[in-house]
């Protein structure tokens, strides 16, 4: 049996052709992973989210029931199939579609001061890594001054595994830390080379990689069943020095809340004064959250899913070019803003697009409180339509993280007025329209006016650990002071989590 692969852009010019001949029966996903062709799969290659899509034609297995729920008999006729559920059986040809589309990702934050002492002298340059669960940002520094001499982000090649961390663990325990942890070191190697060549300076002396602590466990092939299951303790909690001393991870402060938040306590400067009362927040598949008052630090995590990451949405998208990235209400039309401009095909909504579509169909009322879809709508005329199932993934995701907010200052014995500042760490905190998150019920109305964006904050933290001795130090002491409370047990979490369901 032999298959070949081809990629084809988007004007469908033939780019390149890659033959193979192979053993019996081979998964689609699996020629495409092992000609080293990245491909999204949202749902880990379960056959149910239909994101992974490719053309092919030849010998082929039959359509499963799931292909047939998820591609229209237009796409099958067009030989549309999903890569993780198809054989090839003999000789077949795969297309590899091949679309550079540019991400909207965030690699700018804000730093607190401080004072220049890198942690392996001030000769070269060092590279700041934030490994997220979806993209991956870098930043190449000049020790000497603390200079930016490059920023990076792309998507993390993990996504292959599934969008969210729990996928990814799941892989990781059957057979596939390995090649989880090759993935993200060649991505990490490819970002240095670029930022080192661009800048036209040696390799970094000196790296400092943060990110969750899953990505951290799979970063450094540590087992992630800890991760799995309860009590969730894990054996290594980082804040140290790997690669024979060249790098630096910093201290996670639980199984779910990670050295991002540490890197973002650290760089968003909330734990230098004790009279403010700070609610930090990270949002994506996870709502990592900290809660800052009386010189004290509380922390919690919710699982969001990754429908705000616009995976698990049937029309959901990445941030990239082509994706609804806003939607409006005028004159009682929804009117969608897409990444690229007027100019750009829509492809999706990304997780802003989602929020604002949500709450555009709440004012319109074509969605009541608990979440009912009179039918499925298409949003602003673009093409990408919104159904009851995507709803409920927005009200599971919303619910889990507004839960976790409410908990937090319940435990606290706080209330809204209480807060000084709601600070939001990460690319989607940076693009998320304030207004919608508190219409949907994401937020509260009140913390609207308290908002601060903070940007990547986790990779201004690694950057400052990176650059100062003194600052991986305090990066040290806020993980080891931080108390973090476990929502799964918490009776008021479930209370809030199921009101919060409704709109
Ligand atoms: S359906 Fe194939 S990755 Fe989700």
């Amino acid at each position: 049996m032999s298959f070949c692969i081809r990629g084809v852009a988007s004007d469908n010019t033939v780019l390149f052709e890659q033959t193979y001949a192979d053993g019996e029966r081979v998964l689609l996903s699996d020629a495409l992973s092992a000609a080293g062709l990245p491909q999204d799969r949202p749902c880990g290659g379960r056959g149910v989210c239909g994101k992974c899509t490719v053309r092919a034609e030849g010998a082929l297995s039959p359509v499963t029931d799931n292909e047939r729920r998820a591609l229209s008999e237009e796409q099958l006729a067009a030989g549309l199939r999903l890569a993780c559920l198809t054989y090839a059986t003999g000789t077949t040809l795969i297309y590899y579609s091949i679309e550079k589309r540019d991400m909207q990702g965030v690699t700018q934050g804000f730093l607190t001061k401080f004072s220049i002492s890198p942690l392996r002298g001030s000769k070269g340059c060092g590279l700041a890594v934030d490994v997220g669960t979806t993209t991956v940002a870098a930043y190449l520094y000049r020790l000497s001054d603390g200079v930016l001499l490059g920023s990076l982000c792309r998507k993390n090649p993990q996504r292959a595994h599934g969008a969210d961390v729990i996928s990814r663990v799941d892989y990781g325990m059957h057979g596939g830390l390995e090649e989880l942890q090759r993935e993200i070191l060649d991505c990490i190697e490819a970002m240095q080379k670029e930022l080192c060549a661009a800048a036209a300076v040696p390799a970094p002396v000196c790296r400092v990689i943060t990110g969750n602590t899953a990505m951290l466990h799979l970063l450094t092939a540590t087992d992630p069943s800890p991760l799995a299951a309860a009590p969730f303790i894990i054996r290594r909690a980082f804040g140290e020095w790997t690669d024979q001393s060249t790098t630096y991870l910093p201290r996670c402060i639980s199984a779910f809340v990670g050295a991002d938040i540490t890197c973002a306590l650290l760089s968003s400067g909330i734990c230098l004064d004790e009279s403010r009362t700070v609610l930090l927040m990270d949002i994506g598949t996870n709502g990592e959250m900290a809660l800052w008052y009386g010189g004290k630090l509380l922390c919690c995590s919710t699982a969001a899913g990754p429908a705000l990451e616009g995976a698990g949405i049937s029309c959901g998208a990445m941030a990239i070019t082509g994706a609804i990235s806003r939607v409006d209400v005028k004159d009682g039309e929804m009117v969608c803003e897409l990444i690229g401009g007027k100019d750009a095909t829509p492809i999706g909504l990304c997780g802003t697009g989602l929020i604002d579509a949500v709450a555009a169909l709440l004012r319109l009322e074509l969605l009541d409180e608990t979440g009912h879809l009179e039918e499925d709508v298409d949003i602003g005329g673009s093409g990408c339509v919104l159904t009851g199932a995507d709803i409920r993934q927005v009200q599971l995701a919303k619910s889990a993280i507004r839960a976790g907010l409410e908990t937090l200052l319940h435990v606290a014995g706080m209330g809204y007025d209480d807060l000084d500042e709601l600070a939001l760490a990460g690319g989607f905190g940076s693009y998320l329209h304030p207004e919608s998150c508190a219409d949907i019920g994401l937020i509260p109305h009140e913390l609207v006016g308290k908002i601060r964006v903070l940007g990547n904050a986790a990779g201004s933290g690694a950057s400052m650990i990176l650059l100062s001795g003194e600052e991986l130090a305090r990066s040290e002491q806020i993980a080891a002071n931080a108390e973090t409370v476990d929502l799964s047990t918490n009776p008021v979490f479930m209370e809030k989590y199921v009101d919060y369901m409704y709109f």
